[in-house]
């Protein structure tokens, strides 16, 4: 039995607090080198710093955000006034959060394309570590990936839902609430029934696996990819279809312990991201938790666009925009087009984070 379970279920609920979702900052090195490069800036940890400390002291963001997932740098790096980052997301009321995985490898033995995920060794100490450094909730990807010759194999949905109950059960010991997140990329032409065929089937062999390892599911939250139609399928389903089948999948699979769904943004535009979202919260459905945000890409681009590498107002009111936007969308609120965005594609295949 876990022992911090009163703490666990404190921390999942205020992160799930309606009206509110997480920002998505844990971007590896490279990764976050990637958006640098795209405003002309050097991939230095002055600049990363620069750039999430921009982030961390943007007035009055915790109306909008509840958690900020950091990676590990992140975790442990000073803002350039010499205070920590852990302390300016505390002075905002933000919990912080950490990504704990090490990373994708290939899964030999299963598809070429598929993946598993490692950082459980060691993880035990990490966790007690990050926990003791103010980290109160932490994350892990998998990833997993539908295709027309296979995918997902049953060796890559076994294996990956293992390990985020595994990573989970783990979390919980050191009193980080675990973020489960069974990504299932964009990439490919199938239909949106496929998807939601495949989802049913992984989400069913994640809370599996959790029950097996006696996570416990009050103090745990799910970051589930959105139920949508593959990038190169001609017919796409619109923003109502993806709604209905997401909540409709959700409902089928996920144990009504979690106390809040904070769904990825995966490669959707940062506007597309906020209506689906919103159009979920508009429709009927027989839970009432939170189905709200844990966005990367969704909540960062225009945001990176107006900062440029000096312009913090304008950074900082770009993020506040897309935040706003997506906390009236997880309570159904949000009016299409309300708020600026950038109409860039966010879809990257393959997507490594
Ligand atoms: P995106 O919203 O950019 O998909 O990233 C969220 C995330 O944290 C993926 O693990």
């Amino acid at each position: 039995m876990i022992d911090k379970q009163d703490e666990l279920r404190e921390t999942a609920n205020r992160l799930a607090t309606k009206g509110k979702g997480l920002l998505a900052v844990d971007e590896s090195t490279p990764t976050i080198g990637k958006r640098l490069a795209g405003i002309n800036m050097e991939n230095t940890e002055e600049n990363r710093q620069a750039y999430r400390g921009m982030l961390f002291t943007s007035e009055g963001l915790g109306e909008y955000i509840s958690g900020a997932i950091l990676f590990e740098e992140t975790l442990y790096q000073n803002h350039a006034d010499g205070e920590t980052m852990v302390a300016k997301l505390d002075k905002l009321g933000i919990i912080p959060g950490i990504k704990v995985d090490k990373g994708l490898r290939p899964l030999e033995g299963a598809h070429a394309v598929e993946t598993w995920c490692q950082g459980l060794e060691g993880l035990a100490e990490r966790t007690a570590e990050y926990y003791d450094r103010g980290a109160r909730f932490a994350k892990w990807r998998a990833v997993l990936q539908i295709t027309a010759d296979g995918c997902p194999t049953d060796l890559a949905i076994t294996e990956n839902a293992w390990g985020l109950a595994r990573y989970a059960r783990i979390c919980q010991e050191s009193g980080l609430v675990p973020i489960v997140e069974p990504e299932i990329l964009m990439d490919g032409d199938h239909t949106i029934e496929r998807t939601a065929k495949v989802q049913e089937r992984i989400l069913t062999e994640v809370y599996k696996a959790c029950a097996e390892n006696g996570v416990f599911l009050e103090g745990s939250l799910l970051k589930p990819s959105m139920t949508v139609s593959g990038a190169d399928n001609d017919n796409k389903a619109g923003s109502e279809e993806v709604a209905k089948t997401t909540v409709r999948t959700m409902e089928r699979c996920v144990p009504a312990a979690v106390p809040g769904i904070m769904f990825l943004s995966g490669g959707l535009t940062e506007e597309d991201a906020s209506v689906y979202l919103n159009t979920m919260n508009s429709i009927d459905r027989t839970s009432s938790r939170s189905f709200a945000f844990s966005y990367g890409r969704a909540l960062q681009q225009s945001c990176l666009q107006a900062w440029q590498g000096n312009d913090i107002v304008a950074g900082q009111k770009a993020l506040m925009a897309r935040a706003q936007a997506n906390s009236e969308a997880s309570t159904g609120d949000y009016v299409a087009g309300s708020q600026p965005s950038s109409q860039d594609t966010l879809f990257e295949a393959g997507y490594k984070y």
